[in-house]
């Protein structure tokens, strides 16, 4: 089976530095959490980071640490894995979905500042699949509303956008290390920002709410615990070394496959920005409402391709019918979810690989399209 990702962690970099951290008896916060905090940091151009157990938990964290909770609305990228609506149930606010362009699966921001009421207190936008949101006018909607900007920037570690990294923005960014993300550290995920109180708030409540006070610790708020153990952090310092060339070679091997895919017809690759602005956590197509995706889709598996669906639209999903939403309601993301295809986009891909993979996905399309 050709998967749809694998990670790529250096080994000969890593050894020494997991021994080291077992020999040091400091399995967890230590000075490993801390160095890879600072590279993410740098590498998005944030004062802070601070690392967590997912891009989930960092969401969260974002979410209560700015004081979001019962009573109020939050602005959240419809288009996304269900994680990103999840949290804002979790922190005991009410979600309120916002569409995808027509044309692309980012966030339409007319749509969001349609959907604001005295109650919205934060707007949460989604880089779909490492393609960098509109965050320019998310923000400026953010200002003048008074919202907290939380980034869901999970796929998007080296993305930029209006020369901004992902996660550079205003309010948070967070990011997941997944196996399927850019970078890996098995689970985990981190939260930056230039915001100092945001900061002080987040860390205070990724470790149980906890702040010393004489020979034990006191605890001033019901935190949690989002911890990263340092054995993670090694597997992300590891690859943040290597970042730069990481997010060309999924460039690169992206626009080999623009290339091939340019000349298969009701197929098409919406991309919000320049192809070098993306990161390509995952290569995502579109196809026209007379092809049968799910057909195409099972078509790649029988043949040992991994292919599914792009991710979700969250107003549909079940777990969220009790917000007042059908299938459907709203009409960009609900044919994003049902017609887009993710297929496997692996480091260094052989140029052969992705030639089979183009030519299956071909004649894929083209049996499985109404005549
Ligand atoms: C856009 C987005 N947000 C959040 C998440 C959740 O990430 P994690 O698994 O690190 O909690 C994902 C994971 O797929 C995602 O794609």
């Amino acid at each position: 089976m050709i998967p749809l990702m694998r990670p790529q962690v250096d080994h000969a970099e890593l050894e020494p530095m997991i021994r080291a951290i077992l020999e040091s008896g400091r399995l967890t916060s230590g000075p490993t959490v801390e160095r890879f905090e600072s590279m993410v940091a740098a590498a998005v151009g944030a004062r802070h980071a601070i690392a967590t157990t997912s891009a989930t938990t960092a969401l969260h964290l974002a979410l209560v640490a700015g004081g979001i909770g019962p009573g109020d609305e939050v602005l959240v990228s419809d288009f996304s894995f269900p994680a990103t609506g999840n949290v804002v149930v979790q922190s005991g606010a009410t979600p309120v979905f916002v569409d995808c362009r027509q044309d692309g699966f980012e966030m339409d921001c007319g749509d969001a500042q349609r959907k604001l009421t005295e109650r919205t207190r934060a707007i949460m936008v989604v880089d779909p699949f490492g393609q960098p949101a509109p965050m320019a006018a998310a923000q400026s909607i953010a200002r003048r509303a008074g919202l907290l900007l939380i980034e869901d920037a999970a796929c998007a570690l080296g993305a930029t956008v209006d020369g901004v990294p992902c996660g550079g923005w205003e309010g948070a960014g967070c990011f997941s290390f997944h196996p399927r993300k850019i970078l890996t550290t098995g689970e985990g995920g981190m939260l930056t920002t230039s915001d100092d109180r945001l900061l002080e708030r987040a860390a205070l409540l990724r470790s149980h709410g906890g702040v010393p006070g004489g020979i034990a610790m006191e605890f001033v708020e019901n935190g949690y615990n989002y911890r990263m153990s340092e054995i993670q952090a090694a597997l992300g310092v590891v690859q943040m070394m290597r970042l730069d060339a990481i997010v060309r070679d999924r460039r690169a091997t992206a626009a080999a496959y623009l290339e091939r895919i340019d000349g298969i017809g009701g197929v098409s690759v919406p991309l919000s920005t320049a192809a070098e602005n993306c990161t390509f956590q995952s290569f995502v197509v579109l196809l026209d409402e007379a092809i049968d995706r799910d057909g195409v889709v099972r078509d790649l598996r029988a043949e040992g391709i991994e292919a599914t669906l792009g991710t979700y639209a969250m107003h549909a999903q079940p777990a969220f019918a009790r917000f007042g939403y059908r299938p459907g309601d709203l009409p960009h993301s609900w044919r994003a979810q049902r017609q887009a295809v993710t297929l496997p986009l692996l480091p260094g891909m052989a140029e052969e690989m992705l030639d089979r993979v183009v030519a299956r996905f071909g004649a894929a399309v083209e049996r499985r399209s109404a005549a």
